[in-house]
């Protein structure tokens, strides 16, 4: 299991404070491993993620992030001895990929629309379909983009419409790879605020993030906790507690508790 740090008692009772005393568990992984051939990318990776929680994943680039992320989807298998469980009674899984993937021939909207129906048994009518893209692209600023393909919106706004087609699908677990990587720092900031404001709204579903980010800065204003990995074969090598309350609020970067999380995270990934 995870080596939790020894603030881990610290952000209990923190989150006792802000009336998140959830502990129940959302997602469990368990001594997973996973080789590409003779390439040993994830290396006994034991991860508890908790319901109620905003989780980041930090670690070098080509350590095995995305593939830990497609391990929990279900997309991979990890190699024999690996156990991952969620309740997928309860739990509904999202996913906002690193590269937005979006069909080049439907506009936004209907990109949003198509998968709505998929993997259910229950189908929805196209009006509520209709409605909850409507909602999702309103959420991510590209309302007035919602009839625009592909070709005609920028990186950063392919972006957000697979961030909107993924909240649009309401899930109860968000994975998200590197969503906010190709966006300017301003829609970045924004987009970051929104997404914290939609997870801690009682109105939705929504009750799980884990976020892999190469943003050291965004990982702290966003998460409870961070996973810290190991480059290849990659394990997870600390957990991080952030000692900042919540609402998170624009303008706590100025915060002690940041600083310092800020900084204990530049030291851990010098020394890796
Ligand atoms: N489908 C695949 N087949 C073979 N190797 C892969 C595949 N996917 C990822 N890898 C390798 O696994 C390692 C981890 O990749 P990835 O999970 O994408 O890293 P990260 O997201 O941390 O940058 C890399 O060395 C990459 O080349
Ligand atoms: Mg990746």
């Amino acid at each position: 299991m995870i080596q939790q740090s020894e603030r881990f008692t610290d952000h209990v009772a923190l989150m006792s404070e802000q009336g998140k005393q959830n502990k129940d568990i959302a997602i469990t992984m368990e001594k997973c491993s996973l080789s590409f051939g003779d390439v040993k990318v994830l290396n006994n990776v034991s991860l508890t993620i908790y319901k109620d929680e905003f989780l980041s994943i930090l670690g070098p680039s080509g350590c095995g992030k995305s593939t830990l992320l497609r391990l929990m989807l279900g997309l991979l298998p990890p190699d024999k001895g690996g156990v991952i469980s969620l309740d997928s009674t309860k739990e509904s899984l999202g996913m906002v990929f690193q590269k937005p993937v979006l069909m080049p021939w439907m506009t936004a909207l209907q990109n949003i629309e198509m998968p709505l129906n998929l993997g259910t048994e229950k189908k929805l009518n196209k009006k509520i379909r209709r409605e909850k893209a409507e909602n999702a692209l309103q959420l991510v600023g590209l309302y007035d983009f919602k009839n625009h393909y592909p070709h005609q919106l920028s990186g950063g706004m392919q972006q957000r419409v697979a961030i909107a087609r993924a909240l649009a699908a309401e899930p109860t677990i968000l994975l998200m790879d590197e969503p906010f990587g190709a966006l300017d720092e301003f829609t970045r900031e924004k987009l970051n605020f929104e997404l914290l404001r939609l997870w801690e709204s009682p109105d939705n579903g929504l009750s799980t993030v884990v976020m892999v980010t190469h943003s050291i800065q965004e990982s702290v204003i966003m998460s409870d906790r961070i996973a810290m990995m190991s480059s290849r074969p990659a394990g997870v090598e600390e957990m991080i507690d952030v000692p900042l309350p919540r609402p998170r609020e624009v303008g706590m970067e100025e915060h002690p508790g940041f600083f310092k999380t800020v900084k204990e995270l530049r030291r851990k990934v010098k020394q890796q």
